[in-house]
């Protein structure tokens, strides 16, 4: 039995002995409706429901955004896992043992050192926890979370535990348990917990701090926040990013409180570990805090398969307030509500709930502006409502109306221009206006041949123009074929010499262009993004990858085009033979074209 076989064998069973309502219900609140099972849709918003499950055909569809597929695809889509990944979940779930050659070599081990971190992972929560609950050494850390009101209880639900102080346990006293318990150092030190010496040897990278382990969906380890007991910095210690744990992704208390969120439908988002414990241990479960990061737009999204609404409940200092903003166009883009409620100056909602208990909570809840008011208000603070100010909000605002949709943007207009006094119209032309100011500069000095270039390609010369690191990876996609004959082929041929001069940045970029359209295409391409916040990492990627994707069909059409004109002139010139090959190799095309979407998917 080949490999191909052996593959398509092992996923029907493994389909077989699975069940998709189990699966998408753990996620999704499923009813049952005649022959189906019907609920809110994961993978756009919605307020009836018209997801539905069918357990006969064992597959799901949606019927207002029209995704659909197996219990493969819902793995992979709702979980973002590759097919090797979904598979993998699915039958560990079923209890089928794997032909290990269903992978290549390369996720093979991927895999394995994958299922390493979690081993060593999962023993250091382990001693930690134990540690915390039975040490000696742990005093300290028992009386400062008993100070800070964390129940026994508690410490179980989230199984927090404590890394002893150096003075007492060593500078090794983890790392040193782990390696006698036969887990190998690499392993230790790739999940972040030994930090190698400059000379030699290794130390705990966690010393004398109360640890809250991260878990990804299924419930593994993935990482850890520690918390200095008291004053000392940094207050707070993560993991670093490794294979099994990406926090631009991960929300702290998700695994934890998927159920309570699901069934508020309305998750709490705050920004401390404590706050998130704080909030718990009152009795308010439906709580999430990302880790040290702002909120992503990865985050926004794995929160959009859980509930209705997301609250954001911040600090009402300056960073609060700023965090909040820049999470707006995320949940403008992933279509989710929510609501913004500040902190009283001085407290976070940890002390809040302290001091006020439950109602405190609720109160700012209840109070909370929705995103509209919330940027209104923020806006009006920032730049006051004189006519300047008001064209500033208006500027300000055009990021946002690119962000939503088209309903949602319409709600946006309609709220800024009345309380702006502000035509719609005229929100809307702020946009014109800009173009328009970029219009008399670049005729001024000719109009910029960046202009002449089809939307795609405009953004892909701004993309590489802000990013050139991305070029080895759009060029990998077969950028150059795409471009040819353009100004876009010049720009990539000037980011390559650039790059092999060692000197890529962007202002480098600038300096070396010669002056003239171009130079100032870019010098108005800058001042353009000046304002917006840069696109994290997380972003950029996505931002790549749609232009890999892009940039594959581009080719992939370019391609199929010639072949289908070959195979015209073979048909009439009469040649069987050439035009068998032809037939065969466009066959192939479609095969090749399932394999990418295929690829695209696993890639999700
Ligand atoms: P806060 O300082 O607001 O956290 O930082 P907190 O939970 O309220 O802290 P205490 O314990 O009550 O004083 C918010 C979050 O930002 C991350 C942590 O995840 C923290 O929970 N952070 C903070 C860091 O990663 N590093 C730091 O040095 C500080
Ligand atoms: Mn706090």
């Amino acid at each position: 039995m080949d490999n191909f076989q052996a593959q398509s064998e092992v996923k029907n069973r493994v389909r077989e002995s699975t069940d998709i309502v189990r699966i998408v219900g753990e996620s999704v609140e499923l009813k049952k409706a005649g022959a189906n099972y019907i609920g809110l849709c994961p993978f756009h918003a919605e307020k009836t429901p018209s997801f539905s499950v069918n357990p006969g055909r064992q597959f799901f569809h949606c019927f207002g955004c029209g995704e659909s597929g197996d219990v493969f695809s819902f793995m992979m889509k709702h979980h973002r896992l590759n097919f090797p990944e979904a598979l993998k979940e699915l039958a560990r779930r079923a209890g089928i043992e794997l032909p290990e050659r269903t992978l290549s070599g390369a996720e093979q081990e991927r895999l394995r050192q994958r299922e390493r971190l979690y081993v060593v992972n999962e023993a250091a929560a382990l001693l930690f926890q134990n540690v915390l609950a039975e040490s000696p050494l742990a005093e300290p850390a028992t009386n400062y979370l008993r100070d800070r009101g964390i129940p026994d209880d508690a410490k179980k639900t989230y199984r927090l535990g404590y890394a002893p102080a150096p003075e007492n346990a060593g500078w090794n006293f983890l790392t040193g348990l782990l390696v006698k318990q036969g887990l190998a150092i690499a392993d230790i030190e790739r999940a972040g917990l030994a930090v190698k010496k400059e000379h030699g040897g290794y130390y705990d990278r966690f010393r004398d701090r109360v640890l809250f382990p991260i878990f990804d969906m299924s419930g593994r380890v993935v990482a850890f926040g520690g918390r200095i007991l008291g004053d000392g910095k940094p207050k707070y210690m993560n993991s670093p990013e490794s294979l099994v744990f990406d926090k631009s992704r991960l929300l702290f208390g998700l695994y934890q409180h998927r159920e309570a969120i699901r069934k508020q439908r309305r998750a709490l988002v705050v920004e401390g570990n404590f706050d998130l414990l704080s909030l718990a241990v009152h009795g308010v479960d439906n709580v999430v805090a990302p880790l040290g990061t702002s909120l992503t737009r990865q985050h926004v999204r794995s929160l959009r398969g859980y509930c209705e609404e997301v609250l954001l409940l911040f600090d009402g200092d300056a960073a609060g307030l700023k965090a909040a903003m820049r999470s707006v166009p995320f949940f403008l883009a992933e279509q989710v509500e929510a609501r913004v409620a500040l902190l009283p100056e001085g407290h976070d909602p940890d002390t809040l709930i302290r001091l006020k208990g439950v109602n405190g909570i609720e109160d700012l809840v209840e109070h909370a502006l929705g995103l509209p008011e919330f940027v209104f208000n923020t806006l009006v603070k920032q730049y006051g409502l004189t006519l300047s100010g008001k064209n500033r909000i208006v500027d300000e605002l055009q990021p946002l109306l690119k962000a939503g949709d088209a309903a949602q943007r319409s709600l946006m207009v309609a709220h800024f221009s009345e309380k702006l006094g502000v035509s719609p119209d005229k929100m809307l032309m702020s946009a014109v206006k800009v173009s328009t100011r970029e219009q008399v500069v670049a005729d001024g000095q000719g109009r910029s041949p960046f202009e002449r270039l089809s939307r795609q390609q405009r953004q892909l010369a701004d993309f590489l123009l802000l990013y050139p690191e991305y070029l080895d990876d759009l060029l990998a996609a077969g950028l150059e074929t795409v471009v040819s004959e353009s100004i876009l082929a010049d720009l990539i041929r000037f980011l390559q010499e650039r790059k092999a001069a060692g000197d890529c940045t962007p202002e480098a970029v600038f300096t070396a262009l010669a002056d003239g359209a171009e130079r100032a295409y870019v010098a108005e391409l800058f001042m353009r993004t000046a304002g917006d916040a840069a696109m994290d990492e997380a972003r950029q990627r996505e931002m790549c990858d749609e232009l890999v994707y892009w940039l594959g069909q581009q080719n992939r059409q370019q391609d199929e085009a010639g072949l289908l004109q070959q195979i015209r002139e073979a048909q009439m010139a009469g040649q069987q033979g050439e035009l068998m090959k032809l037939l065969k190799r466009k066959q192939e095309y479609g095969r090749k074209r399932t394999e990418f979407y295929d690829n695209m998917l696993k890639k999700e």
